[in-house]
């Protein structure tokens, strides 16, 4: 992996968090207190200390008056350091702060690995930590970029790459037998074995055929979502795209999979009605309990295929999408880049910006 050793790696065998992580995760309302690690091997973890330099790049992106400007070179220091948020993260804006320097670095981090200067071809997901993705490559500048090509995953990664004055262009135009080289996204919590629930800002169609369509697809996040089972820290449900005139029926069917209150997602405070998504389809949150790996059946006590509405990941994304009026789902699951040629779903790497101000990164277990 290009730029790896540029911090201190150290591999972690468990997802133990840092000291800061419980305090201020349960500061903001997120599962922070996950059961000790119970669960069987997880996806390669390595530890990034940030460079000083990279730290510090990150920190004035926590406050949206300080932001650091495009032009400045990744990892490039500040003429004078801004106070530290990761040490008075308090208020809740503070600890918002620190949620979004997190996202930065991660960022950063994830672009200076992963996006090799001989690429022409970048999806680049959606969401607010795609931002800082987005930020990251522009700060690259011109000279480095021009012939790089960026595909959006809907209406507001279009918007990014137009503003920070990238070239655009659509997943539709990649010729038949072609891939992107490599695709960025965020998601709305991990795995041990880097299965995804994406969707949460309702772009989860294109998001997948986009990443499907990256020779390797790169995950950015914060801190909050990590998690050892899908479904323990992000509650909401999984977010599933459905044709608006199949709704009730989905809904229907989802209750009897066991989901716990499947819900039409509103479109309030910005629209009355149910949110439309750029495909035109409305999305359904549907929890379920926490999802299962495969190797949590080796014991034989649950089988994982839906009685008592407990489903391994898979078993359940491949019941899902046969749903008469789903078009997608929110799960992203099966193979990585590494282990299939094409069509896949799973990341090559999950970068999470740590609320102590490191890195770390998450891989496939070989
Ligand atoms: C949008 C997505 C996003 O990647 C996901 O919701 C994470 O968003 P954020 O970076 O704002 O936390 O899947 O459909």
């Amino acid at each position: 992996m290009n730029g790896i050793a540029a911090g201190t790696v150290t591999r972690l065998n468990t997802l133990a968090h840092p000291p800061h992580f419980a305090l201020f995760a349960s500061a903001l309302s997120f599962s922070a207190s996950q059961p000790a690690p119970v669960f069987g091997a997880a996806a390669r973890l390595h530890h990034l200390s940030s460079t000083r330099a990279g730290l510090l790049a990150a920190i004035p992106a926590a406050s949206s008056h300080q932001r650091a400007p495009l032009t400045s070179n990744i990892g490039s220091r500040p003429a004078k350091a801004p106070p530290n948020p990761r040490r008075m993260a308090t208020t809740a804006e503070e600890q918002a702060n620190l949620v979004e320097a997190s996202k930065r670095l991660a960022a950063f981090q994830a672009v200076k690995d992963h996006l090799l200067p001989e690429y022409t071809r970048i999806g680049i997901g959606s969401g607010s930590t795609v931002v800082y993705v987005v930020e990251a490559i522009a700060a690259l500048g011109p000279a480095a970029t021009a012939g790089m090509s960026f595909y959006p995953t809907g209406a507001q990664s279009e918007q990014l790459i137009e503003a920070a004055a990238l070239n655009l262009q659509y997943i539709n135009k990649l010729p038949a037998g072609q891939q992107l080289d490599v695709a960025f996204d965020g998601a709305d919590e991990v795995d041990e074995d880097l299965n995804l629930i994406k969707g949460g800002g309702a772009c989860l169609w294109q998001e997948k055929i986009v990443a499907a369509s990256a020779k390797k697809f790169v995950c950015v996040a914060d801190f909050r979502k990590l998690a050892q089972r899908l479904g323990t820290a992000w509650t909401k449900g999984i977010p599933i795209e459905v044709l608006p005139m199949a709704a009730p029926r989905v809904l229907d069917e989802l209750l009897r999979m066991g989901s716990l209150n499947p819900r039409i997602r509103p479109g309030l405070p910005g629209k009355a009605g149910a949110i439309v998504t750029d495909n035109g389809m409305w999305i359904i949150d549907a929890p379920f309990a926490p999802l299962l790996l495969a190797r949590d059946l080796e014991s034989g006590t649950q089988s994982g295929s839906g009685a008592g509405g407990v489903w391994t990941v898979d078993a359940l994304a491949d019941r899902l999408i046969k749903v008469p009026g789903v078009a997608e789902t929110g799960l992203f699951y099966g193979k990585n880049g590494l282990e299939v040629a094409s069509g896949a779903q799973k990341p090559v790497a999950a970068y999470f910006g740590m609320a102590d101000g490191t890195v770390q990164v998450k891989t496939p277990s070989v």
